[in-house]
């Protein structure tokens, strides 16, 4: 593995933006209002540092946004896109093909558990989501089942930002504006936080495998004919780092297969390493019908999404249709070359890097580091699995999740280290790359911020 070096210096071009410069831009998933009061700038990164408009260098505690798995601006990957960037810039996804997209789907089928074989590609988690629900959907009317439209996601299940994705995403604020426009036949599994029964259990919780059988009521409810798929984060990350209980996710692939409905996992956070294994599937010894990938398949240096597929399921869509497109559905940017290329050369680094089994080997430092957190003012909960956290802080009378946003402001204009919040809740999802050191530096500066804020 290379070792970690600092983040290099900012280029010129970085100069801060004057205030009425930020104006232009309407800000994803931000408070727009109090970041253009006191904007939070990054102009560079290396490994596992950003460096700051104002010079400082930042550890990155959340590998970006769960997408960095490699660590930041790693060169095979930069040389991968700068090389096909004059080489092929674009070809046509719909009826021609290019090399390097091929080459991709075989490289990420070589580390997909056995018999999920054929990948669909597309361009963020969001259209991954949205091309495995249609995909669904084409399946069963090619499976002689057209009935079978329902779908089932979960509470507090983040499957990003299409209309299909927050349908069966189950966050509330992510809907409340939209909810006159959703899916029509969607219902949602109960979420699997339990406080009272699991608080601060290290890895999986011993209480929930019962909350599978909601589906079972489901099936009652409107008859298994109508139900096309599930789809659960195998470990919900966006909602704020909910583990599986123990026993569940078996429990739901049996009540799926005992009713010949799909089951999709969601892997846009924990595909590509961030357990120990390739895929959360892998980890968990539980085969899901389909995957949706993104983020960490380029190291989130040019966006791409991926559905993966079992071979009946591709094979049952293309069979149906004698002559012409089987399946009208896809992006101009399925399978860019600037991705592929990205993909390849990432795929190829986490490879010659262990990167994909490494939070095995980091997971026990990680464990231990993180759980130390459990005496500091206001939490009221940790949890990981593979290299992934949570700390849970108790909300503020009338102000919730402003204790971890404070957190989060601290942490970074303090204490030079950037963590995620979602609610009351700091998710902790470092680049594969972090040395045993750098964990209890992260963990020192989080705790630094949450007691400061205290
Ligand atoms: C599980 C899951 N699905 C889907 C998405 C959406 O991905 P994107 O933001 O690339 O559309 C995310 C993003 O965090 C995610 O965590």
């Amino acid at each position: 593995m290379t070792p970690p070096t600092a983040a290099p210096a900012a280029p010129a071009a970085s100069a801060t933006p004057a205030a009425t410069d930020l104006e232009a831009l309407w800000m994803p998933f931000t408070a727009n209002k109090a970041f253009k009061a006191k904007p939070r700038l990054l102009v560079g990164a290396k490994d596992m540092h950003y460096r700051s408009d104002d010079g400082r260098t930042i550890l990155d505690g959340t590998a970006g946004l769960w997408c960095v798995n490699a660590g930041h601006c790693r060169q095979p990957i930069v040389d991968a896109i700068a090389r096909t960037a004059g080489t092929l810039d674009f070809a046509p996804s719909f009826q021609m093909g290019h090399p390097l997209s091929f080459q991709l789907a075989n490289a990420v089928k070589a580390i997909l558990p056995t018999g999920l074989d054929h990948v669909f590609f597309s361009n963020s988690g969001s259209e991954a989501v949205d091309s495995a629900l249609k995909i669904a959907l084409a399946y069963h009317r090619a499976n002689g089942q057209p009935e079978r439209t329902r779908f089932i996601g979960r509470e507090r299940g983040y499957h990003g930002v299409g209309f299909g994705g927050i349908s069966v995403g189950g966050i509330a604020p992510n809907k409340a504006a939209f909810a006159a426009q959703l899916l029509p036949q969607v219902d949602h599994l109960p979420h699997t936080h339990d406080l009272a029964r699991n608080a601060f259990t290290r890895g999986m919780p011993a209480h929930g495998a019962e909350l599978a059988d909601a589906l079972e009521a489901m099936v009652a409810t409107h008859g298994a004919h109508t139900i096309a798929a599930v789809i659960v984060e195998p470990v919900a990350g966006s909602t704020g780092v909910l583990i599986p209980p123990k026993g569940y996710l078996e429990r739901l692939r049996a009540i799926c297969d005992r009713h010949g409905i799909l089951l999709i996992f969601d892997e846009v956070i924990t595909g590509f390493g961030r357990l120990g294994t390739p895929f959360a599937a892998q980890y968990f010894n539980v085969m899901p019908d389909m995957i949706t990938l993104a983020k960490g398949i380029t190291n989130a240096a040019v966006p791409m999404g991926a559905t993966v597929v079992q071979h009946r399921i591709y094979d049952t869509v293309v069979q149906a249709t004698e002559k012409g497109i089987e399946f009208f559905h896809g992006y101009t940017y399925s399978g860019h070359p600037l991705a592929s290329a990205a993909g390849i050369a990432t795929l190829g680094l986490y490879a010659a890097e262990g990167l994909l089994t490494r939070a095995a080997t980091l997971a026990p430092v990680w464990e231990e580091a993180l759980h130390s957190m459990r005496a500091l003012p206001h939490v009221i909960d940790v949890r990981n699995l593979g290299l992934v956290g949570g700390i849970e802080l108790a909300p503020r009378d009338g102000a919730p999740g402003m204790r971890a946003y404070d957190v989060l402001v601290n942490a970074f204009a303090e204490q030079d280290v950037l963590i995620r919040t979602t609610g009351d809740i700091i998710a902790l999802s470092p680049p594969l790359i972090i040395s045993e050191a750098q964990i209890g530096e992260l963990i020192e500066r989080v705790g630094r911020a949450i007691r400061a804020v205290a």
